[in-house]
């Protein structure tokens, strides 16, 4: 039976750490199959768009993104392709809660399409082409892989708008 595991929230080093490539050779291995279980029950359950490793404790490049009817588990993802055009909407990180604890949102310019590599569960090679949200949650999470936060994002913006 997949756990719900602790999400780790800002400040916390994990979270700023580069995580590790995976061994795609371990992906059978019964840690890894356990660890992408209780990462989707984790994901669903907290009712996020996506998670990422770090955020559960762990700096390995493991991203699940809530796509509608089916989650992506997406192994060593990539992003190959960015559209000019980007697209600027609320967005809000399980890891980053205010005083309350509560999930708070701001606005984070993205870009509007992204094209993407990644290994999925079996270990397989797959391509993405992705708009709009879908777009967004990825590089959101690929983000926490990097020790980015969406409100750097956000801080960025602030300073090359104002600058
Ligand atoms: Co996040």
């Amino acid at each position: 039976m997949a756990k719900l595991l602790e999400i780790i929230k800002h400040p916390n080093k994990i979270l700023r750490k580069v995580s590790a490539e995976i061994d795609l050779k371990k992906l059978k291995s019964p840690e890894m199959v356990e660890l992408l279980a209780d990462m989707e029950k984790t994901m669903i359950e907290k009712d996020g768009a996506g998670l990422a490793a770090p955020q559960i404790g762990k700096n390995l490049r493991i991203i699940i993104v809530n796509n509608e009817k089916e989650n992506l588990v997406m192994i060593n993802p990539q992003i190959t392709k960015k559209s000019w055009g980007r697209k600027t909407e609320l967005e809000g990180c399980l890891s980053v809660v205010d005083e309350q604890g509560e999930i708070y949102y701001e606005k984070v310019a993205r870009h509007k399409k992204i094209s993407g590599i990644y290994y999925d569960r079996q270990g397989k090679k797959q391509k993405i082409n992705a708009s709009d949200l879908l777009a967004r949650a990825i590089q959101h999470e690929i983000d926490h892989l990097d020790g980015i936060l969406f409100i750097d994002r956000v801080e960025e913006q602030k300073k090359s708008n104002y600058a």
